[in-house]
């Protein structure tokens, strides 16, 4: 346990810019929005003071209408598309002393600060003390990044927080995209560029194709066009998807963020009363975005109005954020924990898969087709435990660690050899090892 938990506390050192941790050294030389919450978390457990820096070197990237981007980026090479592949500079919305990408990633930025203050309390009167003055500064900045996701990316009727890319799910190739990408069509005048993120790989059947990765091009250049504006991109943009697992962690934080102001007595009743209907609209979206029979909820493409039935862990959001009742909360942990999905026969850790062993095109080694993430297991058992079903959650705690005691701190890992792949040294990967061990 100490060894492991050291050798987490490198790899965040290691990857310590000063005022940002990159995701990873060499793949990832950037800061990341949703891994630089997950990576706060674990920098809590070395310091509180640092950990509170990172939320605020993301927060500082904000733009003026609340989006916070999903790449701050710092001066390294070797990471394309870079910024100035995004164009983002001639943006006026973006502060002006950082460059940054021009879409989001996952709103998990106010669980985060929830869980650095109930650590900081843990630690002593003088870490929370720290924790709770910088939730008094950064409160309205986050508020304003939620109002920012209810203005622009609610769809109604549905409810579901709708995505412009696949990189904004965080699950960037995952078969949920597959045929909302298939109506992408690259047009002839996408700039010539060549890809960097297959060398940073022992492989590059680990990453996604070179037709995926036009794809993701392409749409980047349709944003830049518009200008990244939020209502001209939902209008213009070849992809848009109502995302399962985003709304359900865009109902979690929003009654984070407003349990963290409701805890501190922030003057912000409005605001509350605004996060808790948003948290209860989410909620609602994924509870009717769900299967009757089986819980699973699907995603929705809100350009072609199909259901997106491919079975990946996504489709278990409900859990996330407690959509659903009896029977069919039992009826997903069952489904969650057998034979398709962590019971799996043959697996090294009995922890889900992002993609069910028993699915078509399952790939145990290409990325989100397949693998399992450190992160996700993280996130599942975070979520249960605070769900109540604490010897589940504790079950994977144990079996994430089994997946981890390598050391070598994998991005994702294939199953049934646990081999470690992608990136090594990932920075979210040790921080959710710090998490579990401390
Ligand atoms: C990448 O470059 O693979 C990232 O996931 C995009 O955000």
């Amino acid at each position: 346990g100490t060894t492991l938990a050291a050798r987490a506390a490198a790899v965040l050192r290691d990857n310590d810019t000063g005022a940002l941790v990159t995701a990873s050294p060499k793949l990832y030389p950037h800061m990341w929005s949703w891994d630089a919450a997950f990576i706060a978390i674990g920098l809590a457990y070395l310091d509180v003071r640092r950990a509170l820096t990172e939320l605020g070197t993301l927060l500082a990237a904000q733009w003026s209408d609340g989006m916070l981007p999903h790449i701050v980026f710092t001066d390294a090479d070797g990471y394309f598309p870079g910024p100035d592949r995004w164009g983002t500079d001639t943006v006026t919305r973006r502060p002006a002393s950082v460059r940054t990408s021009g879409i989001c990633q996952p709103p998990v930025h106010a669980i985060a600060l929830r869980r650095i203050v109930d650590v900081a309390r843990a630690n002593s009167a003088g870490e929370a003390a720290l924790a709770e003055s910088f939730t008094a500064r950064a409160w309205q900045a986050l508020y304003r990044w939620h109002r920012w996701i209810a203005r622009h990316r609610i769809a109604e009727p549905q409810g579901l927080l709708t995505i412009v890319h696949g990189w904004e799910s965080g699950m960037d190739n995952s078969p949920r995209w597959d045929a909302p990408y298939a109506g992408v069509r690259p047009g002839p005048d996408l700039p010539p560029y060549v890809r960097l993120d297959t060398l940073g790989v022992d492989d590059p059947a680990e990453r996604p194709s070179d037709d995926e990765y036009h794809r993701y091009l392409w749409l980047i250049e349709q944003m830049r066009r518009v200008g990244y504006e939020p209502v001209e991109v939902l209008a213009t943009s070849d992809f848009r998807v109502g995302d399962v697992f985003s709304t359900a962690l865009f109902a979690v934080a929003c009654d984070d963020l407003a349990d963290l102001a409701d805890d501190l007595s922030l003057p912000f009743r409005a605001e509350v009363a605004g996060l808790r209907m948003w948290a209860a609209r989410s909620r609602r979206a994924v509870a009717d975005a769900a299967d009757p029979v089986s819980g699973l909820a699907f995603d929705l493409d809100l350009r072609s109005g199909e259901r997106l039935r491919t079975r990946t862990v996504a489709a278990f959001a409900p859990l996330l954020c407690s959509a659903l009742a009896e029977p069919l909360e039992t009826r997903l942990l069952s489904d969650l924990t057998g034979p398709d999905w962590a019971g799996h026969p043959g697996l090294t850790a009995a922890v889900p898969p992002s993609v069910s062993p028993r699915e078509n095109g399952f790939d145990p080694r290409r990325y989100w087709r397949g693998p399992q993430w450190p992160v996700v297991v993280w996130l599942f058992s975070f979520a249960l435990r605070r769900g109540g079903h604490t010897a589940l959650a504790r079950h994977w705690r144990q079996e994430g660690l089994r997946l981890l005691s390598d050391g070598s701190f994998g991005e994702y890992y294939e199953p049934f050899t646990g081999e470690p792949l992608g990136s090594t040294q990932q920075s979210w990967t040790a921080a959710v090892a710090l998490d579990w061990l401390c």
